[in-house]
């Protein structure tokens, strides 16, 4: 796809359809005015017929108006003029992408009326519509046998109104918002996968094709053996049940000096979680193939960060097992030693999730980093407190979580920060080991958090619970590929590119 930006002269571009965007009151936006004083008022005449309402959502395609030089005119209804914000933008751009695709138009100029300035900016302006033309797009990789549906023929989008100084952010958003869309593809195509295709081992190859292809990624892949020599108790046993084998994966992305601390981000990648001998109630057991949304995160900003050559050291690394029961697996009651030496009372084996992460928390020291992130599909207990429309938020260093939160604002994937005060550690008191893996209903999704805190001491870190939002259950089943927005443009901010 081909980004270009438009400033004046609206009825002249040379494109295949002018998307014109219409508010439910007879007031035309600027746009649509310029459009219908070129055809001699017939898009003022469509709407006095009441053939078009303005509508959020509502589209229609006109064709050869005399005066305007693209042989289409598609009207896209953005509802409300009092309420339209970014938010409401998106939705309609989202419909007006969505139009075209059913169609054989190549090329459009966007005219929608664009959001004051406060609200989006130019740079955000374009590299929202480059993410979201670039996520209409993906095509779910399913495996089902009958033909395919045609590929789409959309090629060039021209957005504005852009002035001529802002070309350049512009320009810059173009890059992002397209490299933003291939990373989240990149995770939600992982996550999608079932699990007997995503196992470990196929995480790890697909962690290396990034290294083949990326001359700034560098990857290291480590074995059972290797983890056993790294004596990480809690990875292996929850590897332990299944007939998977482990891996443990390092990547890294060198776009800053050596010397750099960098970010590190951790992902957990549970390829299937049954539950182990706790094992979960058969309902929607299928959707635990995606709980290993946290790793493919950790791959898709590692791809983003590739791609817009991030001048930034950024560490990713990927916990990666399945949960199964069996005779070999661990079994509640079961006490084992993490890599960073503490004991840890097994009382759930489906609190897995926050003992691979241990491990994973405690290997990132080595990188004496500026910010630890964990990515996680941790509780469900996230999942009641705050649905699917935030990502949890909890760690041990306000300023990071801050710039998360704010990082989820600016990119339309929201987070909400929830308390994790020492009351919460409490929780995990075990009579046998140090601490319990799990503590109790009350809290569990900061319980959660509180047993990650006792492998994070010293560091900055943050950890983002992702279980409601990573995937859609139900007729729209699939991996939305969140939280990628956010991250992504956490790390433009820490690199000082956005
Ligand atoms: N992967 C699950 C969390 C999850 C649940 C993600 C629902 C998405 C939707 C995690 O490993 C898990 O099983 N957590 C338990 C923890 C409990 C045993 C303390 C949970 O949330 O029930
Ligand atoms: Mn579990
Ligand atoms: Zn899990």
């Amino acid at each position: 796809m081909q980004f270009e930006v438009w400033s004046k002269g609206l009825p002249q571009l040379d494109v295949d359809c002018v998307v014109a965007g219409v508010f439910d009151d007879p007031e035309l936006t600027p746009e649509a005015r310029a459009l219908d004083a070129a055809c001699s008022g017939r898009i003022k005449a469509l709407l006095t017929r009441g053939d078009f309402s303005g509508r959020m959502g509502e589209t229609q395609l006109v064709t050869d108006l005399n005066g305007i030089r693209a042989g289409r005119v598609l009207l896209v209804g953005l509802g409300s003029a009092k309420g339209y914000n970014r938010k409401t933008w998106r939705r309609a751009l989202g419909h007006a992408i969505s139009a075209t695709l059913r169609t054989r138009i190549r090329s459009i100029a966007l005219a929608l009326e664009r959001p004051g300035a406060r609200e989006l900016d130019d740079y955000y302006f374009a590299r929202c519509v480059a993410e979201i033309a670039g996520s209409a797009l993906y095509r779910v990789n399913d495996l089902k046998t009958g033909k395919k549906p045609p590929a789409a023929v959309l090629e060039r989008i021209v957005a504005g109104p852009v002035r001529g100084a802002a070309a350049a952010a512009a320009e810059r958003g173009f890059r992002h918002g397209r490299a933003l869309a291939l990373a989240m593809g990149v995770q939600r195509d992982l996550a999608n996968l079932p699990a007997n295709v995503c196992t470990p081992s196929y995480l790890a190859e697909q962690a290396r094709k990034l290294a083949r292809s990326h001359t700034s990624v560098k990857v290291q892949v480590l074995d059972e053996a290797a983890i056993r020599r790294l004596k990480m108790g809690c990875l292996l046993a929850v590897t332990q049940g299944s007939a998977q084998p482990p891996r443990f994966i390092v990547l890294e992305h060198r776009g800053g000096r050596a010397s750099q601390a960098p970010v590190v981000l951790a992902g957990k990648g549970i390829t299937f979680d049954s539950g182990g001998i706790s094992l979960k109630d058969p309902p929607g057991m299928d959707e635990m193939k995606f709980d290993m949304s946290g790793a493919a995160a950790v791959l898709a900003a590692l791809t983003f960060a590739a791609e817009v050559r991030l001048p930034l050291r950024l560490v990713g690394l990927i916990a990666a097992c399945e949960n199964m029961p069996g005779g070999r697996a661990v079994k509640p009651g079961d006490i084992v030693t993490s890599a960073s030496g503490q004991s840890v009372e097994i009382l759930n084996t489906d609190a897995e999730g926050r003992l691979v992460l241990s491990d994973a928390l405690h290997y990132a020291r080595r990188f004496e980093p500026a910010a630890v992130i964990d990515i996680a599909t941790l509780t469900g207990a996230c999942v009641v407190a705050l649905g699917s429309h935030h990502t949890g938020v909890m760690g041990n260093d306000e300023a990071l979580a801050a710039e998360l939160v704010a990082a989820g604002r600016r990119a339309d994937d929201r987070a909400w920060q929830l308390p994790l005060t020492e009351e919460y550690g409490e929780q995990l008191k075990s009579n046998f080991a140090d601490f319990a893996n799990v503590g109790g209903r009350e809290g569990g999704a900061i319980t959660a958090a509180a047993f990650l805190s006792k492998f994070t001491q010293g560091l900055k870190w943050v950890h983002l619970d992702i279980a409601g939002t990573a995937y859609q259950g139900g007729a729209h089943k699939g991996s939305t590929g969140r939280p990628t927005p956010l991250l992504s443009d956490f790390l433009l901010h820490r690199a000082g590119q956005a």
